[in-house]
């Protein structure tokens, strides 16, 4: 039997960031300890479909904290340890081997990929994209290919694809939707842009048609079989389909679920010793006053630090972030802050166009949402204040370009 005062279970985006917030807080040596499932300390997942991907990046480099922070703060790290069972009345936590008590815990246990679910999902050279392993096993798959096809138009078949096509493979993304990250924040005008972009950049596209079957011979993928019955030659199939949270272990428990693990706004489930941080959490966002989980890198990394600071008694202010998002493609980076479901207008600054335009999503004259690339600093700053604060903004002012987006109070 282990014991510790805190334990973060998971080893990801939200545990580093804990982790370091833990240690400024002044925990005593042996007070702390990390549990994961990987092989790896606690590393960004964002470059694995960026400059790791890209070659760019060893594993050592990614790292959210080296192994002498570790040391240095006391703090024990579990790898290659996967908890199969918890029971939260006594505050215990059991592996195939260990057992783990703790005073409070911290859950980051993230998310994990959805599969393709179809015959021939199982040969060599159908990938997904969720850890380091992952990859590391597509960049070493990259010798004597030329064909790649992308499963999914989302985040990750975006990136996936400007990566590979960087390295100047023939790539075609299949999605069933009919337009580019059509299920996420894109209107149909961002749509076409980035189609159209990505077509510039070489990058095929096939909407509205899912993969049936993946076909190989002679130990070689060769053939996705889509449902309209055409095939496609390919070296390579990365899906990128989306992804499920970890919470198969909190389900039969006395921690409520809800989508994720339900949490308040301090973080904090249904049992007072448990907090939970991450693409996990289900938590009252108190900016738009509903529930939401976020599967995003700024989301795990604000409520890791938020949760240790709550843990170690350093805050009693409720967590308060606006959703935040960014992507790089190509030469394109952009930053997405809000949350587009409940906006009534949608208006653009600046031509759709590589050299760079933002969007703007408004409810009842209120900013609710923002994309941003390649634009000034301060319609970035502006979008962040006035989602916060909520005051009238004038649609006028957005779209025109020579007007200041500096006013701190631009009524309607
Ligand atoms: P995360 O998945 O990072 O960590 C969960 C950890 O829990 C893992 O270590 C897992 O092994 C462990 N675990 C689970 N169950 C366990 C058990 N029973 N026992 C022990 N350990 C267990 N976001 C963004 O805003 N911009 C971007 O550009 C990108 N790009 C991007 C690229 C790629 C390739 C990925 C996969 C993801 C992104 N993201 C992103 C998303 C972002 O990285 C993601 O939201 C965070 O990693 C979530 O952090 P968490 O700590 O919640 O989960």
């Amino acid at each position: 039997m282990r014991n510790y005062k805190y334990i973060i279970l998971g080893g990801g985006v939200a545990a580093g960031y804990a982790a370091k917030s833990f240690a400024e807080a002044g925990i005593d040596s042996g007070e702390l300890a990390i549990i994961s499932a990987e092989s790896s300390l606690p590393y960004e997942r964002p470059p694995l479909s960026k400059a790791f991907l890209a070659g760019d990046k060893s594993p050592s480099e990614i790292l959210i904290n080296d192994q002498a922070f570790y040391d240095d703060h006391g703090i024990a790290v579990f790898l290659e340890t996967r908890i199969q069972t918890i029971e939260p009345e006594k505050s215990a936590l059991y592996s195939k081997d260990d057992t783990f008590t703790y005073e409070k815990l911290l859950i980051c246990t993230g998310s994990r990929v959805r599969t393709l679910d179809i015959p021939g999902a199982e040969w060599d050279g159908v990938h997904y994209l969720r850890s380091l392993a992952d990859s590391m096993a597509i960049r070493e798959q990259e010798y004597d290919i030329a064909r790649v096809v992308i499963l999914g138009g989302g985040y990750i078949g975006m990136e996936v694809a400007s990566q590979m096509r960087q390295k100047n493979y023939e790539v075609t993304m299949v999605f069933p939707e009919d337009a580019l990250m059509k299920d996420h924040f894109f209107t149909k005008e961002m749509s076409e842009f980035f189609e159209e972009y990505y077509r510039e950049q070489g990058v095929k596209f096939i909407k509205g048609e899912k993969a049936v079957e993946i076909i190989g011979s002679n130990g070689h993928l060769t053939n996705v079989r889509l449902d309209s019955g055409k095939t496609l030659e390919t070296d390579l199939v990365i899906a990128g389909i989306g992804v499920i949270p970890n919470i198969d272990l909190f389900e039969k428990t006395s921690i409520r679920t809800e989508e994720g693990i339900l949490v308040d706004h301090f973080l904090t489930s249904s049992i007072s010793n448990i907090y939970v941080a991450g693409d996990v959490a289900t938590y009252h966002d108190v900016i738009f006053d509903k529930h939401r989980r976020i599967e995003h890198w700024n989301n795990a990394v604000t409520q890791g630090q938020y949760a240790a600071q709550v843990m170690t008694n350093q805050t009693r202010e409720p967590y308060r972030e606006i959703p935040y998002f960014f992507s790089d493609i190509f030469d394109l980076s952009y930053e997405f802050w809000g949350d587009v479901k409940e906006a009534d207008r949608v208006v653009y600054r600046g031509e759709l166009s590589a050299e760079g335009f933002s969007v703007w999503w408004l409810q009842q004259n209120r900013l609710v949402a923002a994309f941003v690339m390649g634009r000034p600093d301060e319609e970035r700053e502006f979008a962040q204040m006035m989602i916060a604060n909520g005051e009238p903004v004038a649609a006028t002012m957005l779209e025109d370009s020579n007007q200041s987006l500096k006013a701190p109070n631009a009524t309607a």
